[in-house]
């Protein structure tokens, strides 16, 4: 169990690089071990969330040098390469890990368990498990097979493709159905109520298979073949980019570059929400990178005035809503967060802890079913602070402590090592020079 202290910033500055993305990441591991031939990953995120994904690709029969480096080489063994697994397969803290491995293991001719820790055992399965049984697959696991360890009988020959009406927008559903699409001999489509990240089907594309979007449905033809691309560079993560955004807009005399940063428009609600609200956040040098597209950002200090954040936004922000949360507590005004009920089923229940720790630095927040409402101060009061087993939520409140008066103890830091490796190290060279 390790703390995080942090004192107050005079201001952040210099040009930094961040860690790989997260999604990008496993989904990189993912669809090179199904592919044929070999793919080197530059930028892979040694983080521990991507990490048990590699490994569990690992224990599924796939040569992969290099793991902890952030270069990886994938030997891929084709669709049908996959090997059933003489172990469980255990993803920690990851829903990623474990919703997108679902989708591929429901897909294959063969046995498999899937684990992870405390809080990934009790999220939601239901939403992945519930259609992959339709596409033929046997699922069993806790509470009547809606929670993990998840037991999986492939369908292998047998999976059936599927036309899925979501009722989320989630890019973990999607990626599943779609991954154990490839298995099912004929059309897989997959339709969501707004569009989420939409990196599965880029990198598909990028793999050689043909993915047709109408709208909000995206489809493929199952067993077309996945053909490495040789190389695939991950750009830094926007999730992690999202903390020294707001931090450098929230700390006076700030102004920050960060270089080689993933704005695909499914994440950059962001950046969106923030210059909406008043930041001087710029991209830079845009350009586009194994199929995604790639800025530099510019972030200098402004005052935030408070605004409604609903809608479509929601999920091209949804994993930045507690750092979102930290810059409507500095902001004037009172910020409302509507339509992000998801909040509740992440790695924490994000409306309930953010409302917590948020009152504890002095904000006067109100918990709403689906969001938050928000009362905005000049400065915050420095106070010691839980992470609630959440890494974003360290994060958020190590930020919230960057412009607070006194210090800032966040408790059981160590969680931001699930996707943010280097994160202390990176805000001390920032924001104290
Ligand atoms: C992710 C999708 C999102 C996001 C998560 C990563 C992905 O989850 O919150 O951190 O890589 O597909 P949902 O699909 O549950 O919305």
């Amino acid at each position: 169990m390790s703390d995080l202290v942090i004192q107050p910033s005079r201001g952040l500055h210099g040009t930094i690089t961040l860690p790989g993305d997260k999604s990008i990441s496993h989904r990189s591991v993912i669809f090179s071990s199904i592919a044929e031939g070999e793919t080197v990953i530059n930028g892979f995120l040694t983080g521990e969330d991507t990490i048990n994904t590699a490994k569990a690709m690992q224990t599924l029969g796939i040569n992969i040098d290099g793991l902890g480096s952030g270069s990886l080489l994938v030997k891929g063994k084709g669709l049908d390469g996959l090997a059933e697994p003489a172990g469980i397969l255990d993803l920690g803290n990851s829903g990623t890990g474990m919703r997108l491995l679902a989708g591929l293991l429901a897909g294959q001719d063969f046995f498999s368990v899937l684990t992870g820790d405390q809080y990934l055992r009790k999220r939601p399965m239901a939403r992945i498990a519930e259609p992959l049984r339709r596409m033929g697959a046997l699922i069993d696991g806790r509470a009547n097979g809606k929670l993990a360890p998840l037991a999986i009988r492939g369908a292998g020959k047998h999976a059936r493709p599927l036309d899925y009406v979501s009722p989320v927008a989630s890019a973990q559903v999607k990626s599943a159905l779609l991954l154990c699409g490839l298995y099912a001999d004929g059309e897989t489509r997959v339709s969501e109520p707004s569009k989420s990240r939409d990196h599965t089907e880029r990198m598909l594309r990028f793999f050689g298979v043909e993915v047709k979007e109408e709208g909000l449905r995206v489809s493929l033809k199952g067993r077309q073949t996945l053909r490495s691309p040789k190389a695939i560079d991950i750009p830094s993560d926007i999730s992690s980019a999202a903390f020294f955004l707001v931090a450098a807009t929230i700390v006076p005399g700030s102004d920050l570059t960060i270089m080689n940063v993933g704005v695909n428009p499914t994440r950059t609600g962001i950046v969106d929400i923030l210059n909406a609200m008043g930041a001087d956040i710029t991209l830079q040098n845009q350009r586009e990178q194994a199929g995604e597209p790639v800025a530099d950002l510019r972030v200098k200090h402004q005052r935030l005035r408070a605004i409604t954040i609903a809608g479509e936004v929601i999920p091209r922000a949804i994993d930045e809503i507690p750092v979102i949360s930290v810059a409507a507590a500095y902001a004037s005004g009172t910020t409302i967060i509507r339509d992000a009920t998801e909040l509740r089923v992440k790695e924490s229940d994000r409306i309930a802890t953010m409302a917590a720790e948020l009152r504890k630095l002095g904000v006067d927040v109100k918990e709403l079913p689906d969001g938050m409402e928000i009362e905005g101060r000049e400065s915050l009061d420095g106070a010691r602070c839980e992470s609630h087993g959440d890494h974003r939520i360290a994060m958020s409140l190590a930020i919230a402590g960057l412009a607070a008066t006194g210090a800032t103890r966040v408790r059981d830091a160590e969680w931001i090592e699930t996707s943010f490796p280097g994160f202390e190290r990176l805000l001390q060279n920032t924001a104290y020079q």
